[in-house]
Order: C-alpha cells, then sequence, then structure tokens
C-alpha cells in the first residue's frame, strides 16, 4: 500500500517543507549559524522542500538529484524562489568534474536527509563530501538504520501485506526477493528494495565512516518515532529512550530515525 506522499508530490513537498522547519533546521541551527552568507546544499533533495525553511532564513540554497522528474518539480514548486536566485535545483551527480569545480569549499551545510541509506559506497561518498565545505562547515545526516522495522523501505510496496511486515528486508537476498515477488510486487519497487538492501547502512557502520573519514560528530539524536511519521501514520514523534542509545547493536532494531551533525 503506497502512502499518499508517495504519489502526490504537493503533498510530499509540504510534508518536507513542515517537517525540515520543526526538526531538520532546528538541530542544525542548534550547531551552526543559518541566515545571509551562508551556502546550504542538500544531496538528494527530491521536491526540494527541505531546503525551503533554509532559504526562507537567508541562505543560499543548492538542490541536487539523481532524478530529474523530482528536480522538474522542485523548479516548479520553488519557480519563485529561484527566479530570486535564492535557490537553484540541479539533475547532476556531485561526482562530475565540472560540480567539483564549480562548488568546491563553497558550502557552509550540506544536508543529506532520508538519502545517505540510498547511496552506494558510503565508505567513498562520506569524506568526497569534504571537498565541498568551508572551513568550519558541517554535515546533516538524517536516515532510519537499516536494522529498524521499516529499514528495508517495503513501506513503499503496493502490496498491503508486504507494506505493513516488518523486519523481513534483514533476510538473506534471495529470500527477501522471493517474497517481494510470490506477493506480485511490482518491478520498480522490487529494483529499488533491492538497492537499498545492498546500501544498507546501521547506527555503527555510519559513525565508522564518520570517523574513518576523520570527521567528527557534532551533534546526535536518536528517535522511538521518526518525526516524519506524523504524516506517513499520525503518530507523535518521539526521542529515543537515552539508555537505549547506549545498546550497540539492539539499538538499531528499535530506532526508527537518527539525526547527525558531523564536521
Ligand atoms: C527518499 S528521497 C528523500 C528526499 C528528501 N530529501 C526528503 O527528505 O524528502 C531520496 C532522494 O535521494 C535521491 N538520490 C539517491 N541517490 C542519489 C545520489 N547519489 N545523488 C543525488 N541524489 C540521490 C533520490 O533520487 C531521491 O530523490
Amino acid at each position: 500500500m503506497a502512502l499518499k506522499q508517495h504519489k502526490d508530490e504537493k503533498v510530499r513537498f509540504d510534508q518536507q517543507v513542515d517537517n525540515s522547519r520543526s526538526y531538520v533546521l532546528p538541530f542544525i541551527e542548534a550547531t551552526h549559524k543559518l541566515g545571509g552568507g551562508v551556502n546550504v546544499m542538500e544531496i538528494g533533495c527530491g521536491e526540494g522542500g527541505v531546503l525551503l525553511p533554509f532559504a526562507e532564513k537567508g541562505c543560499y540554497c543548492v538542490g541536487v538529484d539523481l532524478n530529474p522528474l523530482r528536480i522538474d518539480i522542485a523548479n516548479d514548486l520553488l519557480k519563485d524562489e529561484v527566479q530570486q536566485k535564492k535557490m537553484e535545483f540541479l539533475y547532476k551527480n556531485v561526482y562530475d568534474e565540472d560540480f567539483l569545480l564549480r562548488f568546491k569549499d563553497f558550502f557552509d551545510v550540506i544536508i543529506l536527509k532520508d538519502a545517505i541509506e540510498h547511496i552506494p559506497d558510503q565508505e567513498k561518498f562520506i569524506p568526497y563530501l569534504k571537498n565541498f565545505l568551508k572551513p568550519g562547515g558541517q554535515i546533516f545526516f538524517g536516515f532510519p538504520p537499516w536494522y529498524m522495522p521499516f529499514g528495508g523501505h517495503q513501506q513503499i510496496c503496493e502490496n498491503k501485506f508486504l507494506s505493513m511486515m516488518p523486519y523481513y528486508h534483514i533476510l538473506p537476498k534471495g529470500i527477501y526477493k522471493g517474497i517481494l515477488k510470490m506477493f506480485g510486487e511490482n518491478k520498480d519497487n522490487i529494483t529499488e528494495l533491492m538497492e537499498i538492501k545492498d546500501t544498507q547502512i546501521s547506527i555503527e557502520r555510519f559513525e565508522r565512516i564518520v570517523a574513518a573519514s576523520n570527521l567528527k560528530v557534532i551533534k546526535k539524536q536518536h528517535f522511538l518515532i521518526n518525526p516524519i511519521y506524523k504524516y506517513k501514520f499520525g503518530l507523535q514523534p518521539r526521542k529515543q529512550w537515552a539508555p537505549l542509545t547506549y545498546l550497540y547493536g539492539l539499538r538499531n532494531f528499535l530506532t526508527t530515525c537518527v539525526y547527525y551533525t558531523v564536521g
């Protein structure tokens, strides 16, 4: 059962804006000033809604995505801000040489909100992001840890049973794919779910890559209930019970979202 926001881009955009205004921006602003003269990039920006509250604060915002349709939607929904040169949206691979040349040492803040779990080879990608940061710049990551009940993103399934079943994404790849096929899930969803299975990222693996990239954790927050679930399931966001955040391994199974700022 795909959720409404999986089909309706304006609904998705409005949810991005509201969630960013209430959670993402305050989290980032706790450790980095925002406003005029601050350059912000979101990688995997989708429809661009996460960036709007940053633009409203006076930041210059660049959104990048590998999905050209979503970039078109961002350019359309935010055409006034784009025309006023407060924002730009690019269908671009951040590894492209011209992109690196243009934006080397340019950004104060880089945002990856529900994106890092879609990006392969995070051991190469996370240290590469440092190329775009000004000295003192910070990178925000918000993502669902792989082992959480819906860490496979199975909620995108058209089949209601598949979309509501927790944890089966952890099964071996062949079995997981077999289950998806058996229940008649469509090809595109299976491809996307298999890509996410390949890039799976746990809390421990993420923190290891950050340390190996010579980046330090500046601020972190683990959530029992992901703030975005307010829109998806009508649930009130809840921070994780503090002692559980220290239980390595186990915490992944019961933490639906983590926010980190590193730099
Ligand atoms: C789940 S959406 C998140 C959109 C938005 N950040 C939000 O929080 O609603 C993930 C987005 O990341 C994009 N993406 C995946 N890999 C990417 C990459 N290597 N570079 C840029 N964007 C990427 C996808 O096209 C998709 O739009």
